[in-house]
């Protein structure tokens, strides 16, 4: 068992069973560059101003440099019996270098500092998920440019229900995850405070140079609480929310990806390379990784909810439950890294049945609403225009026909006031062209979201 850094007031060992029920070093292991960073910044700032020797500075920082590169080379592995990363390390350093090794701690807490750390690595976190975010966004894009004019029913209640276009289908994701990076990137600012300085709670009595280490560490602020400081973990929560709702939207989309991919339906076909087989029946070929997407959301979710609960009922300010909150943030970020890869690909290699997808926007009466547009351009009131496109609607469904196919004659039944130039109104292609106002499917409005949305991405947006 590696020895207590606290142990001084302790007259008996703890017990084996309570060693391994506090430690935390199983996971918050991947901590360790972190803390390394903030304990170089704590070090250079304590020698430059004094509070430790410059050579006690240098040892300090040499001996950290070297234990960062053996972690990374393998040379120098975890110890399990570590109560946590901070003591390993620290307890490492002073293994190597000695009694200057014992000074780091000088003005800091396991506290501010896990705090502090935790902010690093979320931080850097929010850069991978964003690049990923971005990256998905590109592929959907890519898709969105040749399916400007793929026609396809638009639904509302899973009804067909008016047409619109493929291309502005996946714009409206691109739309929902450019908001998400938009969420992330201010949780990333609002995270991006120095917490170190706050001590165990109540700051610290060495004057501390708390702008340095911010610098250094390139925080835009130092945290102006000490017991807040220490004590809130709203930014790992706000992050959780985020990414609950980045799950949310690419959950929806693998449900549809699943319901694209069904034989009813017949959208899409997914590739070889992003499906999988049964292990009974030798036909099948399941969307196995959208269904993950869908049911991993669950767990995302859930370690929001760990987190919220965690928190709730914790008096200021720090609590020993504060240690459960790194399990759950860092599945939510491993998870959402999984996530987003994985529908990217999805999407990227799909392909797209335009014929089946045309059909379905010409067969479900998805023009009932243009025909009524019509009358009322003839002067009919449009709630009466609705009730004539009704009648015909279910005329047609008697014929077992579409209103392309209904002949002039069974339209002036209803309405003399139709002559020939209802086809041509009506067509599935007329009605997405003359939605043609800014955030509607006719293509060059598509087009124009489309050139938006590259320019944001371009831009880092
Ligand atoms: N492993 C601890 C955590 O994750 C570090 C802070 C410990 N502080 C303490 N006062 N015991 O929260």
């Amino acid at each position: 068992m590696a020895e207590k850094l606290w142990a001084g007031r302790f007259s008996k060992e703890t017990d084996s069973s309570v060693n391994a029920f506090n430690s935390s070093i199983a996971f918050d292991a991947r901590l360790a560059m972190h803390d390394i960073a903030g304990s170089r910044a704590h070090a250079a700032m304590l020698a430059s101003r004094g509070m430790i020797s410059k050579e006690d500075g240098l040892d300090i920082d040499r001996g950290l440099a070297r234990i960062a590169d053996d972690l990374t080379s393998g040379k120098l592995a975890f110890d399990p019996q570590a109560e946590d990363i901070h003591m390993f390390i620290e307890a490492e350093l002073t293994r190597r270098i000695g009694d200057a090794g014992k000074r780091l701690h000088t003005g800091r807490s396991r506290n501010d500092q896990v705090a502090l750390d935790l902010r690093l690595y979320l931080r850097e976190q929010c850069e991978k998920i964003s690049d990923e975010i971005r990256q998905f966004s590109v592929v959907l894009l890519e898709l969105a440019e040749n399916h400007v004019e793929t026609w396809m029913p638009g639904y509302t209640h899973l009804q067909r229900a008016q047409p619109i276009s493929l291309a502005h289908h996946l714009m409206a994701y691109v739309e929902m995850l450019a908001r998400d990076l938009q969420r992330i990137r201010q949780t990333r600012e609002r995270m991006n405070v120095l917490p170190l300085g706050s001590g165990a709670l109540a700051a610290t009595t060495y004057p501390l140079d708390r702008q340095m280490v911010a610098e250094a560490l390139s925080f835009d602020q130092i945290s102006m609480n000490s017991l807040d400081a220490v004590s809130d973990r709203d930014f790992a929560i706000e992050l959780a929310a985020d990414l609950s709702i980045l799950m949310m939207h690419l959950s929806r989309l693998a449900e549809e990806i699943i319901l694209w991919a069904s034989q009813e339906v017949s959208f899409i076909e997914l590739d070889d390379a992003y499906s999988t087989g049964s292990s009974i029946m030798p036909q099948k070929k399941n969307p196995d990784v959208a269904e993950l997407c869908r049911g991993k959301t669950g767990r995302v979710y859930g370690d929001l909810q760990t987190l919220l609960t965690l928190m709730k009922g914790l008096p200021l300010a720090y609590n020993k439950d504060m240690q459960e909150d790194k399990e759950a943030i860092f599945d939510a970020v491993d998870t959402v890294l999984l996530c987003l890869p994985a529908m990217a690909g999805t999407v990227r290699t799909m392909t797209i049945n335009r014929e089946n997808m045309a059909k379905a926007a010409a067969g479900g009466f998805t023009n009932a609403t243009d025909l009524a547009d019509y009358l009322v351009v003839k002067g009919i009131p449009f709630r009466e225009a609705h009730e004539i496109s009704g009648k015909l609607v279910a005329t047609c469904i008697s014929k077992g026909i579409a209103l392309d196919d209904l002949a002039l004659a069974d339209y002036k039944k209803h309405s003399p006031l139709i002559e020939q130039d209802i086809y041509q109104t009506i067509s599935i292609e007329t009605c997405v062209r003359r939605r043609d106002l800014p955030g509607g499917p006719a293509p060059r409005q598509v087009q124009r979201s489309i050139e938006l949305a590259r320019t944001r991405l371009s831009s880092n947006l």
